[in-house]
C-alpha cells in the first residue's frame, strides 16, 4: 500500500450516563458503560497525510502543537502504523468549528476524526467497532463520537470489546442540547486526571455498582421517547458523578453559583410543564436537554439567568465520516 492522505469529520457528544473512572488508565477501559448523543452542527475536521518527514506534526486551528498534545496524537498514529505495517510519519491538521472554551469537550470529536482519517490514510478498512476502539485509546468519550445519533459505549470484557454502537439513529428523537456557558474563573482539572482519582471517592463504588440500572433506564427512556424518565435519569446520573468528583482526593468542585442556579430553574420549568433536564460534564457549563420544539424558549430563558454568558444550541448528530 502507498501511504496517503485522508480527511474526516466528527461531532462532539454529550453523555447522559457518564464515563468517570477507568479499570485500565493506559487502555482507557472504563469502570462503567455510558450513553450519549452526538451534537449536530458542531464538528472537528482533521486531515492526516503520511509523508517522508522525520517526525509527526500537529496543527490545530492554524496553531502548531507540540509536547503533550502531539504525543497523544502520535500514540494513536503509532497504533495505526502498527496495524497497517507502515513507518511513515504524518502531518495532522485539525479545525474545530466551535470555539475552544465553549463548554464542549473537544477531545471526543478530535480523536474520533483522527481515528477515521488516520486509518483511512494508512489504507486500513476498519469496521465501526474497530474505529470506536481506536478513538477510545485517544480519549474515552471519543469512542462514542464514531457511531451515529444516540450511542451506548459498552464497558466490554476486554480491549477489543470496549466500543460504542448506535442505539437509535439521529432522526429517532428530536432533542436539542442548549449549552449554557457559565464563566469559570479558575482553571479546571482535566478529565484524564479526574478519571485517575475517581476511585479515591468512597462514593465511586456505589456509583459504578448502580450503573447498569441507570443505563437500562436511560436506554429505555430514549427508545420510548419518554422525556420525563429521560430528564430524571440524566440529572440523577450527572449529580452522582459530581458527588464522586466533589468527594475524591483531591476534591474536584466544577460547579459555579450559576451552575446551581440553572439546576433550580430547570427543575422549576419542568415542574411547570416545560420538557427540560440538565447534565454537566467536567466543567461549570450546563447542558440543558429539551424537546426540539422548545429550544428557542429554553435558550431565551437561559440567557436571562445572571452568570450565563452565552448559549449554544445543537440537535442530534450523525456518525464520524470521511469527507
Ligand atoms: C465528564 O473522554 O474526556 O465528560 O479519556 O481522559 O480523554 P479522557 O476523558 P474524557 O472523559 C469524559 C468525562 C465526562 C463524561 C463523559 O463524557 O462520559
Amino acid at each position: 500500500m502507498k501511504p496517503s492522505s485522508a480527511t474526516a469529520q466528527a461531532n462532539p457528544n454529550i453523555a447522559f450516563i457518564k464515563y468517570w473512572g477507568n479499570r485500565d488508565n493506559a487502555l482507557r477501559l472504563p469502570v462503567n458503560g455510558s450513553i450519549s448523543m452526538n451534537l449536530d452542527g458542531l464538528f472537528t475536521r482533521t486531515t492526516v497525510s503520511f509523508n517522508s518527514a522525520k517526525t509527526d506534526s500537529l496543527t490545530i486551528n492554524s496553531t502548531p502543537v507540540t509536547g503533550k498534545g502531539l504525543e497523544r496524537v502520535s500514540y494513536i498514529l503509532d497504533i495505526v502504523r502498527k496495524m497497517a505495517d507502515i513507518n511513515e510519519r504524518a502531518e495532522v491538521t485539525s479545525e474545530n468549528n466551535f470555539p475552544a472554551g465553549a463548554g464542549i469537550a473537544s477531545s471526543a470529536a478530535a480523536f474520533a476524526a483522527l481515528a477515521v482519517a488516520a486509518s483511512k490514510a494508512a489504507g486500513l478498512n476498519l469496521s465501526e467497532p474497530e474505529l470506536s476502539v481506536l478513538a477510545r485509546r485517544g480519549s474515552g468519550s471519543a469512542s462514542r463520537s464514531i457511531p451515529a445519533g444516540f450511542v451506548e459505549w459498552q464497558m466490554g470484557k476486554d480491549e477489543a470489546d470496549s466500543y460504542a454502537f448506535s442505539i437509535a439513529p439521529a432522526a429517532h428523537w428530536n432533542l436539542a442540547d442548549c449549552v449554557a456557558i457559565v464563566n469559570a474563573s479558575h482553571k479546571k482539572t482535566g478529565s484524564t486526571e479526574g478519571h485517575a482519582i475517581a476511585g479515591t471517592s468512597p462514593l465511586q463504588e456505589a456509583r459504578v455498582a448502580d450503573a447498569p440500572r441507570r443505563i437500562e433506564i436511560c436506554r429505555n427512556a430514549i427508545l420510548n421517547k419518554d422525556f420525563e424518565a429521560f430528564a430524571n435519569i440524566i440529572e440523577h446520573d450527572s449529580d452522582m458523578m459530581h458527588s464522586v468528583m466533589m468527594t475524591s482526593k483531591p476534591p474536584l468542585m466544577y460547579w459555579q453559583a450559576a451552575t446551581l442556579e440553572i439546576f433550580h430553574q430547570v427543575r422549576e420549568w419542568r415542574a411547570s410543564g416545560l420538557p427540560v433536564g440538565y447534565t454537566v460534564d467536567a466543567g461549570a457549563n450546563v447542558h440543558v436537554l429539551c424537546l426540539g420544539e422548545y429550544k428557542a424558549e429554553v435558550e431565551k430563558r437561559l440567557r436571562e439567568i445572571p452568570g450565563v454568558s452565552n448559549v449554544l444550541v445543537a440537535g442530534v448528530g450523525g456518525a464520524a465520516k470521511v469527507v
